[in-house]
């Protein structure tokens, strides 16, 4: 059977950083996001008697070595659900450049979980599409559902996934991305999960957590921006103090990182209410009301950006 999904990939308000569970990938905490309309995986997975292998292909290039293992052992685990043992031609697609700060493992492994397991024959529920998700990329379990998620964190694999808080037509937010470096990371956030632990400001992070989920969600309910930006500025700066704090330490940012972190507060104090955050990666997402997105735009071209993607609030991965 043929079959093609797409999804999106997914901008963390609250972000993951550490795992309870490296395998399983159970992560420290709970975390809150958006999905990307204009990020996304398009994967298509057809079954082939006839292949005595996966073969898997992103953006036109074959993959081989770790990058193939880590699809395939995905793909093991999809099958070992099902009578079909047939290998399978997978062909993904992203229309944002890899490796850059843009989840592509999570578009790519939500696409790629959606599309597999319809080939093999399974009719999974959203919860365990999340679960299987999860288990290629964490942040893959967030792309699952609609608009405005929530993973939480559970304890086990059967207790760590992602729901829709809100459809993403519930409020007109932007994420305006500066593309900032194109280049793949020279850590990958996978590697940089199990630093994360190593930084003597991880555990007040993780202590705090709880307070701040319940803080940003009530500010999402009312849908009160201002609290909401102020949030999700300062956790993406939690976050990146414990990664520059952790044995080795990780640096993302760049000069042009913080120049475009400066302009935002910059523009804030002028009454262009926007707020910035920032995943393992260069990129800066300037998150505004939508009404706002085209002056921001505008902005980040004046100081230099020409890369910018606009994105609104969008749907989970489906079946097209
Ligand atoms: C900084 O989901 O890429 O973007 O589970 O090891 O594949 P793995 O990690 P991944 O980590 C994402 C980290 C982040 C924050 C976030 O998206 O919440």
């Amino acid at each position: 059977m043929k079959v093609t999904a797409k999804a999106p990939s997914n901008i963390a308000f609250i972000k993951y950083w550490g795992k309870k569970d490296e395998n399983l990938r159970i992560p420290a905490n709970s975390s809150i996001s958006m999905n990307l309309s204009d990020a996304y995986t398009i994967t298509t997975a057809e079954t082939d008697e006839n292949l005595i292998n996966d073969e898997v292909s992103i953006d036109g290039k074959i993959l081989a070595g770790k990058d193939l293992e880590r699809i395939s052992k995905h793909v093991d685990l999809l099958r070992s659900g099902t009578k079909n043992k047939s290998y399978l031609r997978i062909e993904s697609k992203n229309n944002f450049p890899k490796g850059a700060g843009i989840a592509s493992s999570a578009s790519g492994f939500a696409a790629l979980t959606l599309a597999v397991s319809k080939a093999l024959g399974l009719s999974l529920s959203e919860k365990e599409l999340s679960i299987l998700a999860r288990m290629g990329s964490g942040s893959a379990c967030r792309s699952i559902p609609d608009g405005f998620v929530e993973w939480v964190a559970g304890d086990n694999d059967k207790t760590s996934y992602a729901y829709s808080l809100y459809p993403a037509s519930y409020w007109d937010i932007a994420d305006v991305i500066a593309i900032v470096g194109e280049s793949p990371k020279k850590v990958s956030s996978t590697e940089g999960h199990g630093l994360a632990e190593s930084s003597p400001f991880y555990e007040a992070r993780i202590r705090k957590m709880p307070e701040k989920i319940e803080k940003i969600k009530k500010a999402l309910a009312d849908k009160n921006f201002t609290d909401f930006g102020e949030i999700l500025e300062a956790e993406a700066i939690n976050m990146h103090s414990v990664m520059m704090t952790s044995v080795p330490p990780l640096y993302y940012l760049n000069p042009e990182t913080l120049k475009v972190m400066e302009a935002v507060i910059e523009w804030r104090n002028e009454g262009l209410e926007s707020y910035f955050t920032i995943d393992a990666g260069p990129n800066v997402h300037v998150i505004c009301e939508e009404g706002g997105s085209d002056k921001i735009k505008n902005k980040l071209k004046e100081i230099g950006f020409e890369k910018i993607l606009v994105n609104k609030p969008a749907e989970g991965a489906k079946l097209i």
